[in-house]
């Protein structure tokens, strides 16, 4: 999915993907990371509620977004007082616990976002076709250091059935992007009705450990 598509989805109000409710996920299975961390990497975060959870947990949340809509929307929806700059082209909003990036998350480095103690991806992962999966888990793999944790939340499903986003992403995918360099857990998967259709759909939880 090119940036267009997203920006033209926040433009006309399209966000499906955003949930009011934070994630059951991800306060079920946070705790399954064990690594210390001060900060957590929040890719592709849209205007995530779960990027309040995290702060709320003494995280600094790293949040990437293309739509500075959604940054607008999240930063309205914070008590805290932000200040933005921008620099080559890309914008920084930040606050006490947030530091929110507004740009490519394709073309973020190292020196921009600072060093990540682990990562929390709903809807990232599956929001890309195949080929940016595999771009976006080198980018992952760039930018992370050795014993980082990911928790990674994916759905699976016929994809004969259904176009995505979001895209299937069943184990044996997660396997093909991180097994060569993360060790990879399952957490949890369970049945969800997520599309309100009856396509077998799964959601699962991983804790993925870079080794
Ligand atoms: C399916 S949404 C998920 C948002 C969020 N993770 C959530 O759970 O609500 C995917 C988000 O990724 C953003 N996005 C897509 N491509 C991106 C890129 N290259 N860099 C940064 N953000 C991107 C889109 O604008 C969109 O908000």
């Amino acid at each position: 999915m090119e940036s267009e598509f997203w920006l033209e989805r926040w433009n006309e109000n399209q966000i499906g993907f955003h949930q009011t409710d934070i994630h059951p996920m991800l306060v079920k299975h946070w705790s399954a990371l064990t690594q210390p961390r001060n900060n957590v990497l929040v890719p592709l975060c849209g205007k995530s509620r779960d990027m309040h959870w995290l702060q709320h947990q003494g995280l600094e949340v790293v949040g990437s977004e293309l739509s500075e809509i959604a940054m607008s929307d999240f930063i309205e929806d914070c008590e805290a007082s932000f200040t933005s700059r921008t620099v080559a082209g890309l914008t920084s909003h930040k606050a006490v616990g947030y530091h929110l990036i507004v740009g490519d998350f394709f073309a973020l480095n190292k020196s921009q976002i600072g060093a990540v103690d682990c990562v929390y991806d709903r809807a990232a992962l599956v929001a890309l076709p195949t080929e940016m999966r595999d771009q976006y888990v080198e980018k992952l793999q760039n930018l992370l250091e050795p014993k980082t944790e990911i928790l990674l939340i994916t759905f699976a499903y016929d994809q004969s059935k259904r176009d995505g986003p979001p895209f299937s992403i069943d184990q044996q995918e997660v396997e093909r992007l991180y097994a060569s360099w993360c060790e990879i857990q399952v957490l949890e998967t369970v049945a969800t009705d997520e599309f309100g259709d009856d396509n077998g759909t799964t959601e699962s939880c991983y804790r993925l450990i870079v080794g």
